[in-house]
């Protein structure tokens, strides 16, 4: 019997037994929180919020393993990959239960809700992306489609990342703070498959591509934020980005972005000076 929290070999693996127990604890909170009144005025809509950012944020942690596993070179992390990506469908699943039932589960009104409000019908594109990656995750499903067609299929899964910062952006109208942040670590996790891809060494990216993109998010992220403030309030586009230097308005988006890629870049080169080379780490593993 294979269990999610063995490895390859049928051995119990205590990361997957962590992250399958950690993947339960935010749908488990919300239920809790819902069954003993802890959700507010509005305890359907608050459910409805709290298990959206909890879709979003699987997405993201799919998104990041490729470029965790390599820049802290821990191969392992792919053990999780797929287990995160079911569970993003899972609470996607959940978020749009939620809402059918905020709408006393009349699906002809959901119907039409999805095809008038775009930020409905973008999210809907999302959960429908991420039904496709699920029913395809299995083993035998990537054995079925061959490796290449596979690998094709899923690369949905950046489509589906853009989809839902944008969802996430259109619904929070006025709270863009973390919407904000989400978009500018998409920026970066696009980025670095962006410059893997043109120069990666065996699919490898070098620390100094890992800074520079970190410090490019980062700007990206400001510019972001201060264009949208000019489009939607017609905010004066310095004062904005003026807020990223002052320490009376918060710690803003891009700060965060810049901070959590330099703090990557700086992990990564820390782990490559105490790292082991792998052919030492074989001889070692061999004695
Ligand atoms: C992968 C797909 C999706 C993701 C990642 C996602 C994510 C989110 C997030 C992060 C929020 C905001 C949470 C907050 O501000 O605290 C949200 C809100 C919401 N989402 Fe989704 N969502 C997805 C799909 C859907 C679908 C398919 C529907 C329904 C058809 C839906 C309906 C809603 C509604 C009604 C809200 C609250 C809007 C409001 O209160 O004004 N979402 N979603």
């Amino acid at each position: 019997m294979v269990f999610p929290w063995n490895d390859y070999s049928g051995r119990l693996s205590p990361l997957r037994l962590v992250v399958f127990v950690a993947l339960f604890v935010p749908a488990g909170w919300v239920a809790f929180a819902y069954g003993f009144g802890l959700l507010g005025a509005r305890p359907l809509n608050e459910a409805i919020h709290q298990i959206g950012l909890w879709t979003i944020r699987p997405i993201f942690l799919a998104l990041a393993v490729t470029p965790l596993r390599q820049i802290l070179q821990w191969p392992r992390l792919i053990l999780v990959r797929r287990m995160i990506g079911v569970a993003a469908f899972a609470y996607v699943l959940i978020h749009f239960m939620l809402y059918t039932a905020s709408e006393a589960f009349d699906f002809a009104k959901v119907a039409s809700e999805i095809v008038l409000r775009i930020y409905l019908t973008i999210g809907f594109a999302a959960l429908l992306g991420l039904a496709a990656l699920a029913a395809t995750s299995t083993d035998g499903m990537v054995r079925r489609l061959g490796g290449k067609r596979w690998q094709l299929l899923h690369r949905l899964v950046y489509a589906i990342g853009v989809l839902a910062v944008i969802h996430y952006c259109f619904q929070s109208k006025l709270e863009q703070w973390e919407p904000t942040v989400m978009a500018g670590l998409l920026g970066w996790l696009l980025g670095y498959r962006l410059l893997l891809w043109r120069f990666g060494q065996r699919g490898w990216l070098a620390l100094p591509w890992v800074g520079a993109l970190s410090v490019v998010a980062g700007i990206g992220t400001a510019l972001g934020e201060a264009a949208y403030f000019r489009l939607a309030f017609r905010a004066p586009l310095m004062r904005v980005l003026d807020a990223n230097f002052s320490a009376q308005t918060g710690v803003r988006p891009a700060v965060v972005v810049l901070a959590i890629g330099v703090a990557l870049t700086a992990a990564g080169a820390v782990r490559a000076m105490t790292a082991r080379p792998a052919k030492q780490r074989l001889r070692a593993a061999r004695v």
